[in-house]
């Protein structure tokens, strides 16, 4: 039997975030989260059982430390499901990431892992068992399984087994929907997301209510979704992204994502918007936002990104599934 595989990952953006774990080890969230997959930012990563000894490579370099761990975790998970012995493996994954470094790839890494690691092992296609073994990797890489919107449930077992992603709508869904990545920063955040969340979780006086609101948040951006309601969605974003922050802010110590240069962009974006331009914003745990738009108005909201200092920018669509390059 074959024991290599390569497959190829997008990166997602989540519209609904998800912040908080109820369990630090499995990687189970607080609540569910919706998220958006981008093309055509990619990670392709090849798997190879039977090495002389485990060898994890990201980007040209030999991943160290707490990557390392994370990937051999997921190898590990992978070896048991496929009840052989597979021997030590080999990874290496490069991202392609057009000409902007601040961007994560770890979603899209471990989707592109938990992909390639399956067929490897000789595991059947299953999105399901990909999408919980891409938790184990890094939360949000359990939506990058599939293309278009996805949906982390959060899960009520406490062995996570139900606690994965599943596609709510296509890529093909809603085509003219565009993502504008506004790189305003490229400097490593101090505050990695899996600590920062930890942190806010244990101090935030505010953490309960945001759970119980982004839950609530869901149903009603899938419906949104459904219409294809841009002004509806990009609102509900935007609200969103506030109260994850909100929350953020409210830990002790308190933690801040944002840099002027975001607060500079979310003004001037709320100027433009009220011209007409429309556009709305989203941001993860950087300083970095995201803008929504539709096909019509990305050159715009490029453009408002450039004059707010952003220097880089990478324009996105709705991306499509992980897949399978090759099993050799
Ligand atoms: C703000 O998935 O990177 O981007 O599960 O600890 O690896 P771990 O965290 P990670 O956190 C993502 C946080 C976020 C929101 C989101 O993508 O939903």
């Amino acid at each position: 039997a074959s024991m290599k595989a390569t497959a190829l990952a997008h990166p997602n953006i989540a519209l609904v975030k998800y912040w908080g774990k109820r369990d630090d080890a499995l990687i189970l969230p607080h609540q569910s989260s919706l998220s958006l997959t981008l093309s055509p930012m990619s990670v392709t990563t090849t798997v190879e059982f039977g090495a002389s000894a485990d060898q994890v490579e990201i980007n040209g370099h030999a991943a160290k430390g707490s990557e390392r761990d994370r990937v051999l975790r997921v190898l590990e998970a992978v070896k048991a499901e496929a009840g052989g012995a597979l021997g030590p493996a080999r990874m290496v994954s490069r991202g392609d990431f057009p000409a902007a470094a601040g961007l994560a790839s770890s979603a899209a890494g471990f989707a592109a892992l938990a992909v390639a690691a399956r067929a490897a092992a000789g595991l059947p296609a299953d999105p399901q068992a990909a999408s919980l073994l891409a938790r184990l990797g890094s939360g949000s890489a359990c939506r990058s399984i599939q293309g278009g919107f996805c949906e982390w449930r959060r899960g009520e077992r406490d062995d996570g087994a139900d606690s994965f992603a599943v596609q709510r709508f296509a890529e093909g869904h809603w085509p003219e929907l565009r993502m504008v990545v506004a790189i305003l920063n490229r400097e490593e955040k101090a505050v990695k997301s899996r600590d920062g969340m930890k942190l806010t979780v244990e101090t935030s006086p505010y953490y309960a209510a945001w759970a119980k609101d982004a839950e609530a948040e869901i149903p009603r951006a899938v419906e949104l979704i459904q219409r294809k309601d841009l002004e509806g969605l990009g609102a509900l974003s935007e609200r969103n992204a506030w109260r994850m922050h909100a929350t953020a802010f409210a830990a002790d110590p308190p933690l801040s994502y944002m840099h002027p240069s975001t607060l500079g962009l979310i003004e001037h974006l709320r100027e433009q918007r009220k011209k007409g331009t429309p556009v709305w914003f989203t941001l993860d745990a950087g300083p970095n936002p995201v803008l929504l738009t539709d096909a019509a108005h990305e050159v715009a909201a490029e453009a408002l990104a450039r004059a707010c200092g952003a220097v880089d920018v990478v324009r996105c669509v709705p991306g499509g599934d992980a897949v399978l390059k090759s099993e050799h």
